[in-house]
C-alpha cells in the first residue's frame, strides 16, 4: 500500500496522542522506520500489525481508531494541495459520492501500482443514498465512514448519518453497504435538469460511430450489435459475439451484467479482452486510426479501454464508449469526450494542470 495513507496514520497519532505514543506503538509493532513516503509502496501488513497495536495502547476501539483516521485524511491531504481536487469533485455531496469512484481512477495517474477501492452509488432519494464500496483489502470500513462524513462536513456543510448495513467477503473481494442519510435535494433537480436535456439531445447512431471508434453497442442479452470503426479493424468477430465472452470488466469492482451497468452511467468503465488480441493474423497497422496508439498497442498484448456506458433510445441497448486507449497519453483521454458529464468535466478541468505537473 502507499505511503500517503501509512503516513496519514502515524501523523493522526502524532496529532492526537503525541509523538511518544507513536513512538511506543511504532516500537510495539517492531516497525522501524520513523516515517513513511507518499508515493513509495509498502507491504500490505503494515497498517494492520500497527493499528492492533495502537488500539491496544491508546486504549481506543478499532471503530474509533479508523473512523478519526479516515476524519483526519481530509486535512491530513491538504498540505499535498489535494483539498482541491476534493473541492472540485461536484457542486453537490451527491456528485462527489457518484465521482468518488472515478476520484481514485485519476489517481492512479500519480500512484501507478494503486489498488484503487472502487464505490457504487443506488437508490438515490433526495434524503440519501446506499453506498457500494468494494475492495480487496480488509480493514478500511470505519475509515471510510470518517472520510465521507468529514467530506461532507468540510466541503458541503452537511451534517451525514452513515450506516452500516452490510459487510460481505465475496472471494478475495470485501463488499460493504453503507446507507448515507443527508440533505439531498440536488437529487431532485438533477434528475429534471437531466429529462430535459435528454428531450433535446438527440444523436444518431453514425454520428456516434464516427465519434467513438472503438464503441460497442450491445443488448440486454450482452449479445454485441455494432461496434466502431477501429475495433472493427482490430476484432471483427466481436459483432454478434456475447460481449462477456471478450472481455473482463476491471473496473468498477461489479459483476458484468447488464442490469448492473444500466444505472451506473457515472462510472468510469475499464474492458480488459479475455485474451490477448495480437495473434497469428498480423494486424494491418495503416488502418488503424491513431499512430501514437501502435505502441501503447505493442506494450499490451490485451487490449484495455476505458469509457462510459450510456443506455441508448432503445432502451434494451446499451453503448460502450471509449476515452481512448488506456495508455495513450491524459490530454486525449480527458480531452475527447467533455461533453458527456458536468461532474467529470468540471473534474477534468481542475486536474489537468495538476496531473501534468506530477507527471513530470
Ligand atoms: C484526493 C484525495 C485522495 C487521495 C490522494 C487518495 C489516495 C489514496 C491512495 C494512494 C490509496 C492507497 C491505495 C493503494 O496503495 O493501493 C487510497 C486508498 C483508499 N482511499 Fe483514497 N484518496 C483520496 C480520497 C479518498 C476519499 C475522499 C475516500 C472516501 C471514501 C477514499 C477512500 C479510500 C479507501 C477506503 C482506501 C483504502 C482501502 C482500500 O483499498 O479499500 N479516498 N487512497
Amino acid at each position: 500500500m502507499y505511503g500517503l495513507i501509512i503516513e496519514n496514520m502515524t501523523e493522526y497519532i502524532k496529532a492526537t496522542y503525541g509523538e511518544d505514543k507513536w513512538e511506543e506503538i511504532r516500537r510495539a509493532a517492531g516497525v522501524d522506520q520513523p516515517s513513511f513516503s507518499t508515493h513509495q509502496v509498502y507491504p500490505e501488513g503494515l497498517i494492520p500489525r500497527l493499528s492492533k497495536k495502537a488500539v491496544q495502547i491508546l486504549k481506543v476501539s478499532e471503530k474509533e481508531f479508523f473512523d478519526q483516521m479516515g476524519v483526519f485524511f481530509i486535512g491530513f491531504v491538504s498540505q499535498y494541495g489535494y483539498d482541491r481536487v476534493l473541492s472540485v469533485l461536484g457542486r453537490h455531496m451527491r456528485d462527489f459520492l457518484n465521482g468518488l469512484d472515478n476520484l481514485h481512477e485519476y489517481l492512479k495517474f500519480s500512484y501507478p501500482r494503486m489498488r484503487a477501492p472502487s464505490f457504487i452509488c443506488e437508490n438515490e432519494t433526495k434524503h440519501g443514498l446506499t453506498l457500494h464500496y468494494r475492495s480487496k483489502r480488509r480493514g478500511f470500513v470505519y475509515y471510510t465512514m470518517g472520510q465521507i462524513r468529514e467530506v461532507a462536513r468540510h466541503f458541503y456543510h452537511k451534517e451525514m448519518k452513515i450506516e452500516l448495513v452490510r459487510e460481505e467477503l465475496l472471494f478475495d473481494m470485501v463488499h460493504v453497504t453503507f446507507q448515507l442519510t443527508f440533505d439531498n435535494r440536488a437529487f431532485t433537480l438533477a434528475s429534471l435538469t437531466m429529462t430535459r436535456e435528454e428531450k433535446h439531445l438527440p444523436i444518431s447512431a453514425s454520428v456516434l460511430f464516427e465519434i467513438f471508434p472503438f464503441c460497442i453497442v450491445f443488448g440486454s442479452d450482452m449479445v454485441v450489435r455494432s461496434i466502431g470503426n477501429s475495433l472493427m479493424v482490430i476484432m471483427p468477430d466481436l459483432l454478434g459475439k456475447k460481449i462477456t465472452n471478450w472481455f473482463d470488466l476491471v473496473r468498477p469492482l461489479t459483476a458484468f451484467k447488464f442490469s448492473s451497468i444500466l444505472n451506473r452511467t457515472n462510472n468510469i468503465f475499464e474492458l480488459a479482452t479475455v485474451e490477448p488480441i495480437l495473434n497469428d493474423k498480423p494486424i494491418d497497422r495503416q488502418e488503424l486510426v491513431l499512430s501514437d496508439e501502435l505502441d501503447a498497442f505493442n506494450d499490451e498484448k490485451n487490449l484495455r479501454l476505458k469509457g462510459e456506458f450510456a443506455s441508448m433510445l432503445k432502451p434494451e441497448f446499451i453503448g460502450f464508449h471509449q476515452w481512448g486507449r488506456i495508455n495513450e497519453h491524459v490530454r486525449p483521454i480527458l480531452g475527447t469526450e467533455m461533453i458527456m458529464f458536468d461532474a467529470i468535466t468540471e473534474l477534468d478541468f481542475n486536474l489537468i494542470p495538476q496531473l501534468e505537473s506530477e507527471m513530470k
